[in-house]
């Protein structure tokens, strides 16, 4: 458990990146941080790499991955194609939160694309990750560095409480920026499909490309994903977890809890946070900056578990902007429902 946060001198700091990257090289697993949430990487190009991936987390083996590269030039061992759609992306948004899905090359292990033909790629905006990226030499293939199934990991704690004792390091770089995962965009299509709202939104997008789709699944519920890993449950804590719109009904709700014994927990903002009596009460940031709405939402989900809330309330958020990936998380962990 490496810590590579500001507070180490540079030599230190550079050594245990240089270890992580030789234990990437020589097939194993290593937790580091991006500018989004902490990834889980190995050699995208050895299967029995990636495999350790898969059982690490738990991941089911149908979940394509996300191959993490330094240098756009890596983009030609991977792939067999750039349309110019995704030329402009790149040149914009890289590096930072924008995954972008293209035709791949046999060269990509088997088991990172789960079978599919297409491969999912981006840079991550964070000096750990490229220096990692860099000394590795090789692309890496990393979902996030949670258990399958939890919220994605925002600090090295998180992952350290996740995946101890199953990878061979993390590398902790202190908490990460954006606290939400990239957005997934397919350009393989003529127009490029949202298949996973994210970092980048669909305005700063639209802004460099025109419009573009919409996995009709982020729309309506009787839709299939197009990317597999948008149809698992996913970031939910022990507790049941309840969607409310209406304030008033979230504190009739809350009542009723209580009143049968549960210990219960409420999802707020700074707002609103002196409105509930709750045994756990967490802000996950301020109703006007969804940035810091973003940047906190994992890590207030998992207080829940570590304060052992049984029921759990949320507020929701606009769908617009920051807030279309914010609810499509907590839809995600509330399983779907909303009150
Ligand atoms: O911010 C992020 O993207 C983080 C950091 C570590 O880079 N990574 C991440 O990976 O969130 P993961 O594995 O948790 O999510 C990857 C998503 C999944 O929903 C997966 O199904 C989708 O991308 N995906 C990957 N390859 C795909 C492909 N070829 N076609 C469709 N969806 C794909
Ligand atoms: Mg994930």
């Amino acid at each position: 458990f490496w810590i590579v946060d500001k507070f180490w001198e540079y030599e230190k700091q550079r050594q245990f990146i240089k270890d992580a990257a030789l234990w990437i090289k020589k097939g194993e697993v290593v937790a580091f941080p991006t500018e989004t949430v902490y990834g889980l990487g190995a050699n995208a190009l050895e299967e029995a790499a990636v495999k350790k991936i898969f059982e690490a987390k738990g991941r089911p083996s149908d979940n394509p991955l996300i191959v993490h590269i330094a240098d756009t030039s890596q983009l030609s061992e991977l792939v067999e194609e750039v349309p110019q759609v995704a030329q402009q992306l790149i040149k914009h948004f890289w590096p930072g939160p924008l995954t972008i899905i293209l035709k791949k090359k046999q060269s990509v292990a088997e088991s990172v694309t789960a079978g599919l033909d297409t491969v999912a790629v981006r840079m991550p905006n964070h000096p750990v990750a490229l220096e990692l990226l860099r000394d590795a030499g090789v692309p890496v293939a990393a979902p996030s560095a949670n258990l399958s199934g939890k919220p994605s990991p925002t600090s090295g704690e998180h992952v350290y409480h996740d995946l101890q004792g199953r990878i061979a390091a993390i590398l902790d770089g202190g908490q990460t920026g954006v606290g939400l995962e990239s957005t997934v965009l397919d350009c393989t299509k003529d127009v490029p499909v949202l298949y996973r709202p994210g970092g980048a939104t669909i305005t700063e997008i639209e802004a460099i490309v025109g419009p573009i789709k919409v996995d009709p699944s982020l729309i309506s519920k009787e839709e299939i994903p197009m990317s597999p890993g948008m149809k698992y449950t996913h970031y939910s804590p022990n507790g049941s977890f309840v969607l409310v719109q209406d304030q008033k009904k979230l504190v009739r709700l809350l009542a009723e809890a209580k009143a049968s014994g549960k210990r219960t927990g409420v999802l707020t903002t700074e707002e609103n946070r002196d409105k509930y009596e709750a045994d756990v009460v967490v802000s996950c940031g301020k109703r006007d900056d969804l940035r810091s709405v973003a940047n906190h939402l994992y890590e207030s989900l998992r207080k829940f578990d570590l304060e052992e809330a049984e029921i759990i309330f949320s507020e929701t958020f606009p769908n617009e902007e920051l807030g279309i990936a914010i609810m499509n998380r907590l839809e995600k962990a509330a399983g779907g429902q909303i009150l």
